[in-house]
């Protein structure tokens, strides 16, 4: 039986997941609005992924005979200045999502819980990657600063992302 205070842990998880997804979801939209289709089109690649990470979370708990609890997902922001704030933003926040994902990953550890263990190590691979995509973005976007016509090809290759199902999601 998974321990009580881990539930707590996977639970506000699982509400730090849907935030994603929502904060995604509104840079998204507000490119869209600004006629920047690729990076809309990114981040509505992130808004469908984070939905996965909430729903490997809630599986998990219900498959350990725990119980999800939905809490109110907090409002975000409705407008960016730029792509580059855009992208620092998802970048601070993944960082924090990491130390959230190392916290519980701390508590299974004193807890003995392998299981939970077990089911954190796509979380932390994921992390890596969340974080290296958004460096890489913000990279590419400094260097374009003094190109006129950088950030149109930008945009152009971002339209190019494709959702994939999370893997843990597919097991089956
Ligand atoms: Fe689910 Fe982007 O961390």
């Amino acid at each position: 039986m998974i321990t009580k205070n881990l539930q707590n842990a996977i639970n506000s998880q699982i509400n730090a997941e849907l935030w994603s997804a929502y904060l995604y979801l509104a840079m998204s939209l507000d490119a869209e609005r600004k006629a920047l289709k690729g990076i809309s089109n990114w981040f509505w690649v992130q808004w469908l992924e984070e939905q996965d990470h909430a729903r490997i979370f809630q599986k998990y708990l219900n498959d350990r005979d725990a119980q999800v609890i939905l809490e109110p997902i907090k409002g975000v922001p409705t407008e960016w200045n730029t792509p580059i704030q855009m992208f620092k933003e998802t970048l601070k926040h993944e960082q924090e999502v990491t130390a959230m994902i190392n916290n519980i990953v701390k508590l299974a550890r004193e807890q003995g819980d392998n299981e939970t263990l077990s089911r954190l190590q796509w979380f932390i691979d994921e992390q890596i990657e969340e974080e290296a995509n958004a460096r890489d973005m913000i990279a590419t976007l400094e260097l374009l600063a003094d190109s006129g016509s950088g950030i149109y090809m930008f945009d152009r290759e971002l339209a190019e992302r494709k959702y994939q199902k999370a893997t843990p999601l597919l097991e089956k």
